[in-house]
């Protein structure tokens, strides 16, 4: 791999997730001795992210090289993906905006790490591009982040630590608030209402990615209904709708075809409570007006 390459680049680093990348990059790249680079698609937004990360880290950030690219125009992505080793995409919505920097990495020689909660988007990658990606030697690598590393981990240590088999795992997830309450941020919100309204494409992609479905689990769970008062934690929950389960699926799946363990059916719960009137204001507030349903 051509010396001259970034270790990392982060892409999309003007967002509101982007933003938190960069502040982290710049508070381990320098123990971990990797060189880095942000990139977007404007030059005056990316300079002042590198000016208030520096504020936040303390670190010389002004001096940091900033390449343009645009999700619009696939020649810029190609030449940011040669300067790459690593690109971490945060720009989503995944559906919209994913795929070109998938393919522009590969084609560039860089491997691809995103923080995308967009099943649809995740399954269509690796239905089209992990040969390609398998070819060029780089690596495609979706949900790093709240979606699904905690859950990927969940299962991994149940596996570790359970003394027998595993059959299945359930995790219950509850959400606090600060005293000014809740918010989501418009990109992210658009990026789950999308994937609810497009959830039905993911049964033909997973017929094609998967022929054949995982073994059927012997010990079945008991049918719920949509709320329910769990005995393990004795609070009401709901079927958690992120893309956790999706991204277990394939990883079971995977196990499953190499031959590596049984697998591990996974449930996902959230804890239902009562969201305040002003926060459930505020959330629709942040709906993006480009947000065509
Ligand atoms: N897995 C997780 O746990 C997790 C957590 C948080 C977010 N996410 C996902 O991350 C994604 C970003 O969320 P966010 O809330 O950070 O969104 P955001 O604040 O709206 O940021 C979007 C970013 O994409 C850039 N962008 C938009 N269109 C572009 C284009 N055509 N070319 C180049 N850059 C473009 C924006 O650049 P400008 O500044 O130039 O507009 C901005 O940097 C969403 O898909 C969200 O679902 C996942």
């Amino acid at each position: 791999m051509a010396e001259s390459r970034f270790d990392i680049v982060i892409f999309g680093a003007t967002g509101f997730t982007g933003q938190f990348v960069v502040e982290e990059v710049a508070r381990v790249s320098e123990e971990e001795g990797l060189t880095w680079a942000v990139a977007g698609r404007s030059m005056d937004k990316l300079q002042k992210v590198l000016t208030q990360a520096s504020k936040m880290t303390g670190k010389e950030l002004e001096e940091k090289t900033i390449l343009i690219a645009d999700t619009s125009n696939y020649e810029s992505l190609l030449e940011m993906a040669k300067k790459a080793k690593v690109i971490l995409n945060c720009v989503g919505p995944y559906r919209f905006y994913g795929e070109q920097v998938v393919k522009a990495s590969i084609e560039g020689g860089a491997s691809h790490l995103d923080i995308s909660g967009e099943p649809q988007y995740m399954e269509k990658m690796q239905l089209m591009y992990h040969g390609k990606a398998k070819e060029s030697k780089v690596y495609v690598v979706s949900a790093c982040g709240f979606d699904s590393i905690p859950a990927e981990y969940g299962i991994l240590h149940a596996l570790q630590k359970f003394d027998g088999q595993v059959n299945s795992v359930e995790s219950y997830m509850e959400f606090h608030t600060g005293p000014e309450g809740a918010a989501i941020n418009s990109g992210t919100l658009e990026s789950a209402l999308y994937g609810f309204l497009h959830a039905g494409e993911l049964k033909s992609l997973r017929k094609s990615l998967f022929p054949e479905a995982l073994p059927s689990f012997k010990h079945k769970i008991t049918k719920r209904s949509a709320f329910f008062k769990s005995d393990v934690i004795n609070k009401w929950c709901t079927t958690f709708l992120g893309s956790d389960k999706s991204v277990i699926y394939r990883t079971q799946q995977y196990n499953h075809l190499e031959g590596k363990t049984k697998p591990v059916r996974y449930i996902t719960n959230i804890l239902v409570k009562k969201t305040r009137k002003d926060d459930f204001f505020k959330i629709l507030l942040t709906l993006s007006p480009s947000c065509k349903v």
